[in-house]
């Protein structure tokens, strides 16, 4: 089979890396890569938002199957594209993206399947924006519309703070993505994620993760990408996961039919969870980065089945095969990140780490030029590693970390402080 990933973060290398492992895999390209991907599979540099290109290319290269990564050209509707052109896809139709692409449509999908989640208002003007803000008051939250590279979320603890977000939304800080606005009930509670194969109609749960999204120890500092997560989420119980798939996932994925917009792809089902009850934060219609890659480190070469399966329609007849295990990842980012940070300093010291299936070092933003791997972005290595236990992992990440030489560089020391 020859496949092309669509993608060029640490998601991706993690994607490239367990479906390169299944005898199924003959050609391998992602488009466009970075330069850890480009030590295990050939690199295109290809522009992934263009469907009729991407099409183009795959018919060129004989591909029979395409893997999208990030959300960007799943709301541009290249997996659409890329069907009409006879492809295997996995991953969203343009329609169905909108799960992620509006938080307003979320909502009302979850309003008809009648799914816990944060009671709302969705609003066009600023007026009745602020009017609801002053009406429910604080701790409340404002939500851009549309996608905002994960910026378009405040969690205001005091009325002034969402009256601000108010303002710079309707004010064009996010672009068109804040020309709506949903204001949520904030819900308490702690954080985890479930991640579902969906295929229109099946539904299989392929794991459980938590992240650390704020840059400092102790969750604390300003939000980020992702500075490190961890599968499974001991908070997610077997019995609170079958909850969320019955009250939530099914119940939503059955109205997206309904709609005739069923959904096909990965669900990353983003959930607080407090007294046992999970409701829903968000929906996100890819992998989460990085929780995607202690999920690859977990499920290795089966993978590349459960997405065929899933592109497929054949979910019903798919099963996971789970080592009773636990993986952990550690982002290593540039100095200054989430703020501004330098590109181009040099990393040393990642020859010699191994790579197996226990231990790898996956590049999120990584170039290679003169046989040197210089930092190419904010969030640049995901140092990630499996243990029969949580702090067997963890020991195992950390000691990859401490044989970087990458002074331009930061980890979080901390991470699954919250499981251990
Ligand atoms: P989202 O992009 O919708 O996931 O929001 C980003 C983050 O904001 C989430 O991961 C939560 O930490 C937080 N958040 C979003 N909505 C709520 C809510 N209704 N109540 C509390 N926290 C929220
Ligand atoms: N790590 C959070 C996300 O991928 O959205």
């Amino acid at each position: 089979m020859n496949i092309l990933i669509l993608g060029s973060g640490g998601r991706e290398h993690a994607l490239t890396w367990a479906v390169k492992q299944n005898p199924k895999c003959d050609k391998l390209i992602v488009a466009p890569g970075n330069a850890g991907i480009a030590a295990i599979a050939e690199c295109a540099d290809l522009d992934i938002l263009d469907g009729g290109a991407v099409a183009r290319f795959a018919e060129e290269e004989a591909i029979d199957f395409v893997i999208v990564g990030p959300e960007a050209p799943l709301a541009e509707g290249v997996a659409d594209r890329l069907r009409e052109a006879g492809l295997l896809v996995f991953g969203p139709s343009k329609d169905a993206a909108r799960l992620e692409a509006s938080k307003c449509f979320t909502k009302e999908i979850c309003d008809v399947a009648n799914a816990p989640t944060a009671g709302y208002g969705h609003f066009t003007s600023s007026e009745a924006a602020k009017a609801h803000v002053r009406k429910n008051g604080a701790p409340i939250v404002v939500k851009a519309d549309g996608l905002a590279a994960g910026k378009g979320v405040i969690v205001a603890m005091d009325e002034q703070t969402a009256l601000d977000a108010i303002d710079d939304m309707f004010g064009g800080a996010f672009g068109g993505a804040g020309a709506e606005v949903v204001i949520e009930e904030f819900m308490e509670g702690e954080e985890a994620s479930l991640f579902v194969l969906v295929d229109g109609e099946e539904v299989l749960s392929i794991g459980t993760a938590q992240d650390h999204k704020r840059v400092g120890e102790g969750d604390t500092g300003p939000n980020t990408g992702g500075m490190g997560a961890y599968s499974p989420a001991p908070v997610l119980s077997a019995e609170i996961e079958a909850k969320a798939m019955e009250e939530i996932v099914k119940p939503t994925m059955k109205a997206m039919a309904d709609r005739g917009i069923p959904y096909q792809g990965v669900l990353y089902v983003g959930l607080m969870i407090k007294d046992g009850q999970p409701r829903l934060v968000e929906y996100n219609v890819r992998f989460g980065d990085p929780e995607c890659q202690v999920l690859m480190l977990r499920l290795g070469g089966q993978v590349l089945d459960l997405l065929q399966a899933t592109a497929e329609g054949r979910l019903a007849e798919a099963q996971v095969n789970w080592a009773d295990d636990h993986a952990i990842t550690v982002v290593m980012a540039a100095n200054g990140y989430p703020g501004s940070y330098e590109k181009g300093t040099e990393i040393k010291g990642l020859a010699a780490l191994p790579e197996d299936s226990m231990n790898m070092a996956f590049h999120a933003g990584t170039k290679a030029v003169d046989g040197k791997i210089l930092a190419n972005g904010g969030r640049v290595l995901n140092i990630t590693a499996r243990g029969d236990n949580l702090q067997e992992a963890r020991d195992r990440a950390y000691a990859m970390v401490d044989q970087i030489d990458w002074p331009e560089g930061f980890v979080r020391r901390d991470i699954g402080w919250r499981a251990l």
